[in-house]
């Protein structure tokens, strides 16, 4: 997770941010995700989380769900993902949207907005959810073949409609990968056209129905040219889209080079990173599975620390900072990498390819084959002024 637009600069997400870091600068979680359901309704190739009709045998009961949100409100966790699985699917969803919003909490919805009409648009904005994030992978035929039902991407399309006249915010994500890449300009395009305030593009990670797929990832340059496509557009006075980059942290470092080159100061966010890095584990970040497992990322289901049933969110929480203590390994680790603490690298990629979350980042677009480019020359003592580090700025 990483708001290009709210870290350099001013987004539509400073506020929330700032109760987000605020609480984790307390000790407390900064946001948690939960995933409230396996449960879904659609079949997309690409689910991290193999996510189908069936439920878990073990998901939390109604009653632990709402005493769960109640043990959020206690420790003061400011802001809450009601994600999936397909969440409107749970039976109680309401409810534990109506628990979270009578303490104040910013809620955002992460739905894949089939289950949402008219009527649900006006009681989801009576609740008064911050966001609505949901999902579109490209062109109709594209899009319905991907989810394995057709008929979907009208549908999604239609409901982004109803939800912004009803005065919702909406987002809107899309996992980036060999086969959505054609699309991704398009669809940034697409997110303006449909005045969404925030597009997420997430790099393709490989579990769930995505175990093995390496090869299915674009290549760094390919993320390098997005990467400039984006700071293009967010420099671009005439624009206001936020852009949130998932599972590639050096995205950060990268754009903060070039800022640096054009002459744009980066303080304000390299302070920011300082406090919490681009990859979030052990910053604050919660994430919690239908079954009540505890993770440091939504990304890896089976990399759990504990589970609500057995500790509480505290004692979670603190667990989960340890991780911010260690050293990554390899490319990532502080000796290797003048990036290490403002980046980390993904700490889930490293879990799936090594086992071991403190492995190595191999999908760094800063040096793609373990050949350091900018980063590099700036680590071997001759720091090319562009390298944001050399302002002294990250340690
Ligand atoms: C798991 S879904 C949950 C919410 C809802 N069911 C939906 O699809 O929007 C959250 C987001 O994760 C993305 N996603 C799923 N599998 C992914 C993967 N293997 N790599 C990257 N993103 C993925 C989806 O495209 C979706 O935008
Ligand atoms: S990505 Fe979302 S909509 Fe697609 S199968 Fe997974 S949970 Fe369902
Ligand atoms: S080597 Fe690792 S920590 Fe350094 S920029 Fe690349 S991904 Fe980030």
């Amino acid at each position: 997770m990483a708001h290009i637009r709210s870290l350099f600069f001013d987004g539509p997400l400073a506020e929330v941010e700032n109760k987000a870091i605020t609480a984790y600068k307390l000790g407390r979680p900064s946001e948690i995700i939960w995933n409230i359901t396996n449960r879904c309704n659609l079949l997309c190739d690409h689910c991290y989380m193999s996510a189908d009709a069936h439920q878990r045998p073990e998901q939390l009961s109604d009653e632990d769900s709402i005493a769960l949100v109640k043990q959020m409100a206690e420790i003061g966790v400011p802001l809450l993902f009601m994600s999936g699985g397909e969440p409107m699917m749970r039976s109680n969803f309401w409810e534990i949207l109506n628990e979270a919003r009578s303490y104040d909490m910013h809620v955002v919805v992460s739905t894949n907005a089939t289950m949402i009409d008219r009527a649900i648009a006006k009681r989801l904005k009576t609740a008064g959810v911050d966001w609505i994030a949901t999902s579109l992978y490209g062109p109709a035929d594209f899009h319905d073949a991907l989810v394995g039902v057709p008929g979907t991407r009208d549908r999604v399309v239609n409901t982004i409609k109803i939800l912004r006249e009803e005065g919702v915010r909406v987002a809107l994500k899309s996992a980036v990968s060999s086969d959505t890449w054609p699309h991704v300009k398009e669809l940034i395009a697409t997110a303006k056209e449909l005045d969404c305030g925030l597009i997420y593009l997430c790099d393709l990670i490989t579990s769930g129905r995505s175990e093995g797929e390496e090869d299915g990832r674009i290549t760094a340059e390919q993320w390098r040219e997005l990467a400039d496509y984006v700071l293009a557009d967010v420099l671009d006075p005439e624009t206001t889209l936020e852009y949130d980059i998932g599972a590639l942290p050096s995205v950060i470092p990268y754009m903060a080079e070039k800022l640096i080159a054009q002459g744009i100061d980066v303080t304000k966010g390299l302070e920011r990173l300082k406090t919490v890095s681009a990859c979030p584990v052990g910053k604050g970040h919660m994430n919690i599975n239908s079954e009540g497992g505890i993770m440091p990322c939504q990304f890896a289901q089976d990399w759990t620390i504990g589970n609500v049933r057995d500790m509480t969110l505290a004692e979670a929480a603190r667990k989960l900072f340890e991780y911010d203590e260690q050293n990554a390994q390899g490319v990532c680790s502080d000796e290797e990498c003048e990036y290490s603490r403002i980046c980390r690298g993904c700490r889930t990629k490293a879990f799936h390819e090594f086992g071991d979350p403190m492995g190595p980042d191999t999908t760094c677009i800063l040096h793609p084959n373990d050949k350091r480019s900018a980063a590099g020359a700036a680590k071997s003592g001759s720091q090319t002024p562009s390298a944001p580090c050399a302002m002294g700025s990250c340690s």
